[in-house]
């Protein structure tokens, strides 16, 4: 059984429903030992090694950045001595098309968890533009799944 983790940083809830659809997908798949839980229940990245793979994802706001709120945690995560050279990570991000920094939290969260922090990429990162309306909803399940199955190549 591989035990997956499925995390979000959201403030209006967007993420977190499509975080929430990922789940009910993949939870179908009896391979899959699957977690979901907000991004800040890892403060200092405590747990995050212990799963073979990651999906994360987060909406922008401001000027580009991570959900008001979850900047803190994502600094404790960083500056952390978590080893995730070991995990698998997927990353997907909410945004608007309408902002001038489109979806660049989820770079910002790429630099942490696999640049910093050695976690293995997988897939493409899926930059949602909108609201979780039913053609974000199958482009982010499709794109787990799919995300997934590279897992086992
Ligand atoms: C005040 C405000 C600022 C925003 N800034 C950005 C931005 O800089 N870049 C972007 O891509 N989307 C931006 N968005 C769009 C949000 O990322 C989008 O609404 C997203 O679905 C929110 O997801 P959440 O509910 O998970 O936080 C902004 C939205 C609001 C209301």
């Amino acid at each position: 059984m591989k035990k997956v983790l499925i995390t979000y940083a959201s403030l209006t809830g967007n993420t977190q429903f499509i975080a929430n659809e990922i789940h009910d997908e993949l939870v179908k798949n009896e391979e899959l030992e699957i977690a979901i839980n907000p991004i800040s229940n890892f403060k200092n990245g405590v747990g995050l090694d212990k799963f073979d793979y990651i999906i994360i994802g987060a909406s922008t706001w401001g000027d580009g950045d991570v959900p008001p709120g979850t900047e803190d945690i994502f600094t404790s995560i960083n500056n952390s001595n978590t080893n995730l050279s070991k995990v698998y990570i997927s990353y997907f991000g909410l945004g608007d098309k309408k902002y001038k920094e489109f979806n660049t939290a989820v770079q910002y969260l790429k630099e942490i968890f696999s640049i910093k922090l050695g976690a293995n990429k997988i897939g493409n990162i899926l930059l949602l533009d909108g609201y979780p309306n039913s053609e974000n909803i199958s482009l982010a399940v499709d794109w787990a799944s799919e995300s997934i199955a590279k897992l086992n190549k």
